[in-house]
């Protein structure tokens, strides 16, 4: 058509697919992490579900798992993943931990600088079935644990950076009884997800020689469930 020869429409072809569209980074890192999520999920994942969120998959993950025992959840900010376990859970309670403060680390392959997410140390106002544990994990976790002796049922894994996932790993790793439920919030599908989350519960797998299974994924993002054998 004439129209879309004419000298406008040449100029904002040009300048949209050579100045913006072919320059732009962020787009192909996007889709490169999806593709390379989208091979690791016919490779690995061929067994699990698919759920179209992750309230889904967390509800899920609760009403699935068949062993009795705590309920945690790494990563509260504001509270909306907490408040799904809790009403899923209800009246069993959950335990949720948070400094409240934000990522104590650069979350490095995404945009989120160190402190993103802080609610200057005020934690959000939870279910009555939540109880909330304030503080780095590494401070509240040793505590907490010497007063529960419990095994885990399900974990919610929700603190994004790799150091914080490996601090969990580290301390309740040996609690995570086969029957047990971890999801993931950020395990893959970004350009950074194998520097993080993914990459923390694999060394840890492959330390302690447990097995695991894939039970889920919600299929917008980068929520997993995975069950403990
Ligand atoms: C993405 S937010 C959690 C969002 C929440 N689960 C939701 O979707 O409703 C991540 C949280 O992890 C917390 N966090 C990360 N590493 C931590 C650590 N080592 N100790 C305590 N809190 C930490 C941050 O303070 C932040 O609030």
């Amino acid at each position: 058509m004439a129209i879309f020869e004419s000298g406008i429409f040449q100029r904002l072809y040009w300048r949209f697919m050579h100045k913006y569209y072919a320059q732009d980074l962020l787009i192909d890192l996007k889709l490169a992490a999806k593709r390379e999520a989208i091979d690791y999920i016919q490779q690995h994942m061929a067994d699990a579900l698919m759920f179209k969120d992750r309230d889904a998959l967390l509800a899920f993950a609760v009403r699935d798992t068949q062993v009795p025992g705590l309920i945690l959840e790494f990563g509260v900010e504001k509270g909306a993943s907490l408040r799904v376990l809790a009403r899923q859970a209800a009246p069993r309670i959950v335990h949720g931990f948070d400094a409240f403060l934000g990522l104590p680390d650069h979350w490095t392959g995404t945009f989120e600088q160190r402190g993103k997410f802080s609610m200057s140390g005020k934690p959000p106002d939870v279910e009555a079935n939540a109880r909330l544990h304030v503080g780095w994990f590494n401070d509240t976790l040793p505590g907490f644990l010497a007063a529960n002796a419990e095994p885990i049922a399900v974990l919610h894994v929700d603190c994004d950076i790799y150091p914080s996932t490996k601090t969990v790993f580290d301390q309740v790793g040996e609690r995570l009884q086969p029957g047990a439920t971890i999801v993931f919030d950020e395990y893959f599908n970004y350009p950074g997800w194998r520097q993080h989350e993914f990459k923390a519960f694999q060394e840890w797998i492959a330390a302690s020689g447990r097995r695991y299974r894939y039970l889920g994924f919600a299929t917008e993002k980068g929520h997993v469930a995975v069950r403990m054998m």
